[in-house]
């Protein structure tokens, strides 16, 4: 293999990529971006690939979400809250549920740039280039505005860093105290129905035990940790905020704690496999239904050449009449191999559909029973169930259907939809789950008699 640097991916073919009209100001930008302070900190990235080992040893759960594609327009500090409020409340329901520890990461402070499957959009006979995420061009379906502008990149860059400095604030300035958390779950179930008493006034009885005991005030329960992530397919901007270790020979990708590579860019020869082999990060990968055992060994070779516990996440996207049959394969060639990958569920990609009035949505049940064949699955093969990928908003949007408010089809062009690119849970849709799946997860953990 050829030695790796953070631009050596430049010599391999980069799918999904912009060209850009001006490579001087291309130039310009790039150069601006790597004498930029980095996003995060390198001994951060290592202690999430840390926790994420003990995901890979089965201690503890993965909790990754948040927007299918963060905007320029919809930023502000009600979005930054309301979805970090939203994951710190999924993530005590799966504690409890789970009886572990969950890794809370964010598609937050990065998670611009898009792959699409078509280079072009028509409409009315008018053809443009596709719309491919704030960072790269802009969604209003102009001329100028899908031509690509590196200045984009700066703005992605600056908004990140304003999300991040927003979210380490509330996650130790006392937003993300346990009991006030619970206290917003208790919101949910009161209006939810019974369905999810049970889970909710045992969450409570804890607390009051922990309280008893003295515990309630401390530290762990006062403070969260929230990792960030995003896609790796903007190449020119992910190298540009990649920097050496000082104390180590190894290469940080400092926009993100964690980058995955997206199922249309996996190739195994591709520039996004180059450039995920040599960061140190922990990585994922979305593995969707084409990939073969094969390929999916041969790309780990490449990318976990270490088996390292906590390095690769692979993340299953098939849609719910597809999933048992390639996560069966799947799970059960890595785990002949001997590979420590987690296995996580993206139950959102594979079940993406379009009604007859234009509107791309999920239904919330082919959400849900993904999820639940997933757990099924690796019960079956024996190896633990890493954790949960999931698009979601901490809004009262309308985008998917279904759900305890029983959102219907023809409620989706009555307002509320308001994503840019893809469907996402909203914010009682992704409690609701995390209910479901602490309850699957219960299951799985009760003791047989
Ligand atoms: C995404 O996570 O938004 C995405 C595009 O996923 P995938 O690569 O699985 O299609
Ligand atoms: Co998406």
């Amino acid at each position: 293999m050829t030695r790796w640097s953070p631009s050596s991916w430049r010599t391999k073919p980069a799918r999904q990529m912009p060209r850009y009209p001006d490579e001087g100001a291309l130039a310009k930008v790039l150069g601006q971006l790597a004498s930029y302070p980095p996003l995060i900190f390198s001994g951060e990235a290592r202690a999430l690939k840390a926790k994420l080992a003990n995901v890979a040893r089965g201690k503890a759960f993965l909790l990754q979400g948040g927007d299918c594609a963060e905007s320029f327009d919809q930023f502000g500090t009600a979005t930054i809250r309301d979805n970090l409020r939203v994951l710190l409340q999924m993530a005590v329901v799966l504690t409890f549920g789970g009886r572990l520890p969950v890794v809370k990461v964010g598609r937050v402070a990065g998670q611009f740039a898009k792959p699409r499957s078509d280079e072009v959009e028509t409409r009315d006979g008018v053809t443009l280039p596709a719309y491919r995420g704030d960072i790269i061009n802009g969604v209003d379906f102009e001329v100028m505005a899908r031509l690509p502008d590196p200045q984009r990149m700066l703005r992605a860059y600056l908004q990140s860093a304003s999300t991040l400095n927003m979210l380490r604030a509330l996650s130790s300035g006392g937003f993300a105290d346990l009991r006030q958390v619970h206290s917003w779950n208790v919101d949910f179930v009161g209006k939810s129905g019974s369905r999810y008493d049970a889970i909710a006034s045992r969450i409570d009885e804890s607390l009051a035990f922990m309280q008893a005991m003295g515990i309630a005030g401390h530290h762990e329960t006062k403070h969260v940790e929230l990792y960030t992530s995003h896609e790796a397919l903007l190449l020119p901007y992910e190298e540009a905020l990649t920097h050496a270790e000082e104390m180590s020979d190894e290469h940080y990708c400092c926009s993100a704690h964690m980058l995955w590579l997206g199922d249309r860019t996996r190739q195994l020869d591709g520039a996004h496999v180059e450039f995920l082999r040599g960061i140190a990060n922990p990585i994922g990968v979305k593995c969707g239904p084409s990939i073969g055992e094969d390929d999916l060994l041969r790309l780990l070779d490449v990318l976990d050449p270490k088996n390292e516990p906590g390095r690769v996440t692979l993340i299953g996207r098939m849609g719910v009449d597809k999933a048992e049959t390639h996560l069966r394969r799947l799970v059960g060639s890595t785990a002949k191999a001997g590979r420590v990958a987690i296995w996580s569920c993206d139950p959102m990609h594979g079940n993406t559909r379009k009604t007859a009035s234009g509107f791309k949505t999920r239904h919330f049940e082919d959400v849900v029973r993904e999820v639940e064949i997933f757990l099924g699955v690796c019960a079956e093969q024996g190896i633990s169930p890493g954790g949960v990928h999931l698009e979601l908003t901490g809004e009262h949007v309308v985008e998917c259907i279904g759900g305890h408010a029983d959102i219907t089809e023809e409620q989706l062009a009555s307002g509320g939809y308001e994503t840019l690119c893809d469907p996402r849970l909203n914010v009682d849709q992704a409690l609701e789950l995390a209910f479901r799946l602490a309850q699957a997860l219960e299951r799985l953990t009760e003791p047989t008699t």
